[in-house]
């Protein structure tokens, strides 16, 4: 009954209280997902947004991106930090004009070959552009999964690790196939950004209460299990 429940639950909250109107969930063009993405890794939606209208702007296509000097594209991540990102980003558009014929890769498994981008990070982009039914498992929403599912173990552990991305597949394989695989990524997101916070969670609010682990054994503050010192 959890199982079955969990994606559902995640759709429906995000579609009634989920961040919405944000410049990159009104398209499905890979390289506009891709690039909104990578800037959303380690900077706050608020500051992506600029950034992000600029980027686009000088850079529309992966084709102008990838016929960019470096010189040319860093000005337009000056401020964001964590210039690898940039670098990464450069370098994996000319992957995909001499590699991919210019089209972005097809699928998750493949997204994930390009410098730079994680198994999470090529998910996300699979399921936003495509509806890809390939689950996502950032920090965010690894705190959603250890508490419902009551996961224990440190999550950067590899056996923790694999227990999460079996249980989100477990999610996905159990889910409708009409899941709105958009909505259910956004929503995990916004989850574990919103009422499943690191600190005091919003159990009162949270729309996976009901069957959560941890609410229900109230082991919010144990889950997930912190790193051994
Ligand atoms: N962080 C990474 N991807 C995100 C997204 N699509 N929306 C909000 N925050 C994110």
């Amino acid at each position: 009954p959890a199982i079955a429940a969990f994606a559902a639950t995640v759709v429906q909250w995000q579609l009634r209280a989920g961040r919405r109107g944000l410049p990159w969930q009104h398209t499905r063009d890979p390289y506009r997902i891709w690039l909104s993405e990578i800037m959303l890794q380690q900077t706050q939606v608020g500051t992506v947004m600029g950034y992000y209208e600029r980027f686009l702007a000088r850079f529309p296509t992966v084709q102008d991106l990838a016929a960019a000097t470096q010189d040319e594209v860093m000005p337009y991540w000056a401020g964001l930090g964590y210039y690898a990102r940039a670098r990464n980003l450069h370098r994996c558009a000319q992957e995909i004009c001499q590699n991919w014929n210019g089209s972005f890769p097809p699928s998750a498994d493949e997204i994930m070959q390009l410098p730079g981008i994680g198994r999470s990070t090529a998910a996300a982009i699979a399921a936003f552009a495509y509806g890809q039914r390939s689950p996502i498992m950032d920090g965010n929403v690894k705190r959603v999964f250890t508490r419902y599912f009551g996961i224990f173990g440190d999550p950067s552990v590899r056996a923790t690790e694999k227990c999460l991305w079996e249980t989100a597949q477990a999610v996905v394989d159990a889910a409708p196939p009409d899941l709105d695989m958009t909505a259910y990524t956004q929503g995990l997101m916004d989850l574990g950004s919103s009422h499943c916070a690191r600190g005091r969670p919003d159990c009162a609010a949270c729309p996976l209460a009901t069957h959560c682990y941890a609410r229900l054994e109230s082991r919010q503050a144990e889950l997930p299990t912190p790193k051994k010192k």
